[in-house]
């Protein structure tokens, strides 16, 4: 099956000066990924899905027989982390020890790990040191939990996606992934450190019966209307 990618006619960053960042934040099974791949490709960004490089940490913890649990064995891991990131196919990889283990961290083993890890203090502020560093590659499209609100606060380019939690099922499902989403949605969403919200100024997607062709198509029209309003105020 074929999928329609919009094209996209925006001028971003016309004064070039830094990098812009597209910040997608957002539930589980909510269409992050698909949404802001479709949207790098329309306007010729670089992709960063974040959530992989937590995966990438859970995987690389689980190889070293790191005690996922133990914060304080995950914060060492992380610090000595000799790591590097690399844009391949405008899409950004942490890799460990020169390799991005892209099937590894979608296992059952490693998605179990991953929110342990995810939830550490440290390896948030690790993460968003990371991430920010990603726009040495050029304009970004981020995706995440944090990125309009911890990561990159300061852009003006800021979504929300959500979609009713029977769909957002039902999506896992047709992936061959039986999850309970709503518990996940809490995890992430009443951690201390960094939790799943809103950020100030987000657009607000709830695709709910919308195609990722459509949810792009929205995040793109607002992305040409803040410009727009942004160049209007100068
Ligand atoms: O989007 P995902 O399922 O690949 O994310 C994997 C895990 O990482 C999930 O538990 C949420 C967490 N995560 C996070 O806490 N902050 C991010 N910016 C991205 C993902």
């Amino acid at each position: 099956m074929s999928i329609e990618v919009p094209t996209a006619d925006v001028k971003l960053n016309p004064l070039k000066t830094r990098p812009t960042v597209i910040a997608i934040d957002g539930t589980s099974a909510s269409g992050k990924s698909t949404t802001s791949r479709q949207v790098a490709r329309a306007l010729g960004f670089v992709y960063v899905d974040t959530g992989a490089m937590y995966r990438t940490l859970a995987w690389h913890s689980l190889q070293q027989k790191v005690d996922v649990h133990d914060e304080k064995q995950v914060a060492a891991l992380c610090r000595k982390w000799k790591t590097s990131l690399e844009c391949a196919d405008n899409e950004v990889h942490l890799l460990v020890n020169g390799y991005y283990p892209a099937l590894e961290i979608r296992t059952a083993e490693t998605s179990a790990a991953v929110p342990h890890v995810a939830a550490v203090p440290k390896v948030r502020e690790w993460m968003k040191k990371k991430q920010r560093e990603c726009i040495q590659f050029g304009n970004l499209v981020m995706e995440g939990r944090d990125i309009g609100t911890n990561v990159f606060p300061e852009t003006d380019f800021k979504f929300y996606l959500d979609a009713a939690l029977d769909e957002r099922s039902k999506r896992r499902a047709a992936e061959g992934v039986q999850e309970n989403l709503a518990a996940r949605d809490q995890r992430d969403s009443q951690r201390a450190a960094a939790p799943l919200m809103i950020a100030l100024g987000a657009k607000v997607i709830n695709n709910s019966g919308m195609t990722v062709a459509q949810t792009s198509k929205m995040v793109l029209d607002e992305v040409q209307s803040r410009l727009a309003a942004a160049l209007v105020q100068r």
